[in-house]
């Protein structure tokens, strides 16, 4: 059997008050209308149409990669415009119908809406929840326990509007009872809209079976149409992965804090401090910690690795037993070695950087490859930039000894188990097992102090 999703995602929502269209706002780093999509493709339903209208040109971009194709709604005249704005005389099998600001769904739901249809050989079924406080959403009206209708709540009587039970706005429902029924909706209401609700009275009228199928699980009926709203999906979606992180062991301190995106891995032992941002395709292993306030994006982080307080690190592989900062900066292109120390104020770019090798404090390395036991002291700089703006390449052998206050003029080679002195500014290769240093001899002129130091009069402030 064939399963069509159609999503609507035409609206302009206004209530955002935002320029971005609705369904592209982001939950959890991913635009909502891209959730719904991945959802829909791990469900194995073979088609997406997505509805567009408001923003259209910025929503077809964007679903562009997704390869969902967009059908678009002229005018929003609510619903069942929208639905049927997806042409619907390609359609066959079964589809199923969900707005594009629900950005919770998951694949497991999807299955459940469509494997729930197919058991009782329904025609239409509508998906609800019950909430405790049930706002706008469209209230589900039932008579001895059958569904009768759904109506608006801006339609509703007060009496009505009392029913917890609401329209998630999620439908599973035959093709051809959108081919038969969708044109025949009226915009006889309040909203002069066209209903997509108005399926279920058409539905019953001629018979069909229809279905009011109650999930437990409230979060599909998360719509988002404020910005309070969105945050709260967003902070829904972290709390699924961080929980889900920590049945399976990781520690988290402050979990409420830790925002993980979904696709982040971290293995069991490693400990989560509060305040940390991990996004992208972003592993870490086991038994490592990751303390506040670090950002962690698209990165390979080994096993037993320490990250230190207040460290930016994108695009960079750590193997195991390293440690990064605090406060270190590290950037696309970098491997830092197997038990490798990168200390406080280091920035490094496009760097091979080898097994127990250091650089404690305050040195920026870029375009350089640096091997095993290298000992970088405080204050190198590799000048990886040169005047013609063109970037070139720093290689230092193994086991060499680099003194403080360094600058390597790229291109430029050291070769292993030799020594940089402290203050050398390096521009030839060093060969292996040489100590180079470029320092003007120091000159004492004695007491020469006096002639530049003025004895102290002001006797208020010095
Ligand atoms: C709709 C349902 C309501 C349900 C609620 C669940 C109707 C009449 N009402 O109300 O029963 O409880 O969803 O969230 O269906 N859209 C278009 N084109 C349009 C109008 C809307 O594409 O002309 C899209 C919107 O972008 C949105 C979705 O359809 O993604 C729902 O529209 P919205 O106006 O938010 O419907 P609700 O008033 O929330
Ligand atoms: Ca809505």
């Amino acid at each position: 059997m064939k399963t069509t999703a159609i999503l609507l995602a035409g609206g302009q929502g206004t209530r955002m008050k935002s320029p971005l269209p609705k369904v592209l706002h982001p939950v959890g780093g991913k635009p909502m209308i891209a959730r719904i999509i991945e959802s829909c493709k791990q469900a194995e339903i073979s088609e997406v149409r997505v509805v567009v209208g408001h923003g259209q040109n910025l929503v077809k971009t964007v679903l562009e990669p997704l390869s969902a194709p967009t059908y678009l709604q002229a005018n929003q005249l609510g619903t069942a415009d929208a639905v049927k704005s997806a042409d619907l005389g390609t359609l066959e099998g079964e589809v199923i119908i969900m707005n594009g600001d629900h950005p919770l769904i998951q694949p497991a739901d999807i299955r459940h809406f469509i494997s729930d249809f197919r058991e009782q050989k329904l025609d239409l079924a509508v998906v609800t929840v019950e909430l405790p406080d049930p706002g706008s959403f469209g209230r589900i009206v039932r008579k001895d326990n059958r569904l009768v209708s759904i109506v608006e709540a801006k339609d509703a009587s007060a009496e009505t509007l009392k029913i917890k039970e609401i329209n998630t706005g999620i439908y599973v429902v035959k093709a051809e009872v959108l081919h038969k029924y969708i044109p025949q909706i009226q915009n006889n209401n309040s909203k002069k809209e066209y209903y997509l609700t108005d399926l279920i009275d058409l539905s019953l009228k001629n018979n069909l079976k229809v279905q009011a199928l109650l999930s437990k699980n409230t979060d599909v009926a998360h719509g988002v149409n404020t910005q309070v709203e969105l945050a709260a999906a967003t902070q829904k979606v972290f709390k699924r992965h961080v929980t889900s992180l920590m049945e399976a062991g990781v520690i988290f301190i402050s979990p409420e804090t830790s925002y993980i995106e979904e696709g982040v891995l971290i293995g069991a032992g490693s400990v989560i401090y509060p305040n940390v941002f991990m996004r992208g395709k972003t592993v870490v292993g086991a038994f490592s910690v990751v303390e506040s306030n670090s950002f962690i994006s698209d990165s390979v982080i080994g096993e037993s690795v320490q990250i230190k307080a207040g460290s930016y690190i994108e695009q960079t592989i750590i193997k195991n037993k390293a440690s990064v900062g605090p406060y270190a900066r590290l950037r696309p292109e970098t491997t830092i070695g197997d038990s490798a120390h990168v200390g406080n104020f280091v920035e490094m770019k496009k760097v091979s950087f080898g097994n127990k090798s250091k650089a404690g404090h305050l040195t920026y390395l870029g375009d350089a490859e640096i091997g095993e036991e290298v000992n970088i002291g405080c204050g190198t700089i590799t000048c990886n930039y040169a005047a013609d703006k063109k970037k070139y390449k720093t290689t230092i052998g193994d086991r060499v000894f680099v003194g403080s206050d360094t600058q390597f003029i790229a291109p430029v080679t050291v070769e292993s188990d030799s020594i940089i002195a402290s203050g050398t500014t390096v521009t030839k290769t060093v060969p292996s097992g040489a100590l180079a240093l470029s320092r003007t001899p120091q000159v004492n002129k004695e007491g020469y102090a006096k002639k530049f130091l003025k004895p102290v009069t002001n006797k208020s402030e010095s």
